[in-house]
């Protein structure tokens, strides 16, 4: 495209006044969503429109998102959808709560919305204090970036520096993000594959859930001398499609890395903040990491905010002798910060967690049931007839990825929003907003129950 700095300008002031519009007419609607397609086509991921456009089966008007409530959101054609995919557990709160909407608000209107980067600023320190106090064990410091996969490199980085070792145990499926050291941490050869030579660390990857294999794994490294910093998992697998270890697989991983002296770190991007139905994922088996990551729904939805937290010991890497060893000029900003002080106040006072687990327990049989009324379209090789996950985490695992597409394009259909796991329909995740109401879990059982009876009968 050749340089035109007239252009920008204009195209700038056009939206900033679109931006500034509450509503829309019809035709400023229309225009809005080929103006979008255009420029994802042109300038930003033409497979991804591709991808998201066949998996939505929006056909000529392809739903353009822009505002939302709770678990509703509307396209920008005013048309309803309930959500079930909660932005891949980013949405706990539910789109746009009015709480942490007005708390950065406040913190834009009145003061500075992003540090000096030499001062103290406030935030920041409120933000750490009040992860120790929600924190399992001894978590009393935090480092704040932007996303998930940033918490994860600095959970690595934190690792190797306290123990002074490279190696990494991980889980086959594993997900924790896309920039170089997370990468190499997941289990994945879609995304893995591609970009070649990794991290230079050895990472040895386990199934997950499988203790003996971790143990097993400890024990070759120390006696062919292969120093591990750290074992790496997730409580529950997320991108996986919402996989449940055994009851002993946390509570063993803690005795063995404590045994062979290496970190335990819980990624909880994805689990934390209430999702499962406890506060942590680790907390359903009362299983304390040496350093836990969080991210998504730690901003309530409203600003990109992660962190990576431990316990005063492993921190003295971080603060001595330099503590500029690790630093990020965005990161932790206080819009973030006063964004993620509402969210823990939200999440603690509304106890979402419980909400969770309540209608995750209203969900999953029901999901069971009309898993078992189609076995010729759900994978009954999984335990739980098809149906995985606990809490508000529920994966739906089909016979192939045909299969889920159709089920997923026909519930967007109807109004409900879910979407596959990482590049594949064959396994569709049940992620909504934890403040999903009774009423529309049910009326998206409903629209499930007939989107099923429709799928069922092509094949
Ligand atoms: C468990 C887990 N870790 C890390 C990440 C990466 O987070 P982000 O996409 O914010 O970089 C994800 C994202 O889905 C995740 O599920």
């Amino acid at each position: 495209m050749s340089r035109s700095f007239e252009e920008a300008l204009a195209y700038s002031q056009r939206w900033i006044e679109i931006l500034n519009k509450s509503a829309l007419s019809e035709r400023e609607a229309k225009q809005i969503i080929n103006e979008s397609k255009t420029n994802f086509a042109e300038h930003y991921n033409k497979g991804w429109l591709e991808y998201r456009k066949s998996v939505t089966e929006a056909g000529d008007w392809a739903a353009t998102e822009w505002t939302g409530s709770g678990a509703l959101f509307r396209d920008v054609l005013g048309r309803e959808y309930i959500d079930c995919l909660g932005g891949y557990g980013l949405l706990d709160l539910g789109w746009s709560h009015p709480e942490v909407i007005s708390a950065v608000r406040a913190q834009l209107a009145y003061r500075t919305p992003m540090p000096s980067q030499e001062l103290i600023d406030p935030l920041r320190g409120v933000l750490a204090r009040l992860l120790a106090l929600i924190t399992p064990g001894d978590i009393k410091y935090s480092f704040f970036a932007a996303d998930g996969t940033e918490a994860i490199e600095g959970a690595i980085k934190l690792a190797k520096m306290y123990t002074r070792r490279a190696g990494f145990i991980t889980a086959v499926q594993a997900f924790h993000g896309k920039t170089m050291g997370s990468l190499s941490m997941i289990g994945k050869a879609d995304f893995r594959e591609p970009v070649g030579i990794l991290y230079g660390g050895p990472v040895y990857h386990v199934p997950f859930g499988d203790a003996d294999a971790v143990e097993r794994q400890l024990d070759i490294c120390r006696r062919v001398g292969i120093g591990i910093a750290a074992v790496l998992m997730e409580p529950i697998q997320g991108e996986a499609g919402a996989i449940v270890p055994p009851d002993d697989f946390w509570p063993r991983l803690r005795e063995m890395t404590k045994h062979y002296g290496v970190l335990l770190i819980a990624d909880e991007v994805q689990t934390g903040m209430g999702r499962t139905g406890k506060l942590w994922g680790v907390d359903h088996w009362n299983v304390a990491p040496d350093i836990l990551a969080l991210g998504k729904a730690l901003g309530g939805g409203v600003m990109p905010v992660s962190a990576f937290c431990s316990t005063e010991d492993i921190w003295q890497v971080m603060m001595y002798p330099n503590p500029f060893i690790h630093t990020t000029t965005t990161g932790g900003g206080a819009l973030a910060c006063s964004a993620a002080i509402a969210a823990i106040q939200v999440t603690l006072r509304d106890q979402l967690w419980e909400q969770a687990a309540a209608k995750g327990d209203y969900l999953i049989p029901k999901l069971k049931d009309l898993a078992t009324r189609y076995p010729q379209i759900y994978d009954q090789g999984y335990d739980h007839l098809g149906i995985t996950g606990r809490g508000l985490l529920i994966g739906m695992h089909f016979k192939d990825a045909a299969v889920g597409y159709k089920v997923a394009a026909g519930l967007f259909r109807r109004g409900v929003l879910v979407a596959g796991t990482l590049v594949s329909a064959h396994t569709i995740r049940i992620e909504p907003p934890l403040v999903i109401t009774y009423e529309q879990i049910d009326q998206v059982l409903n629209r499930l129950s007939d989107t099923l009876a429709e799928v069922s009968r092509t094949l």
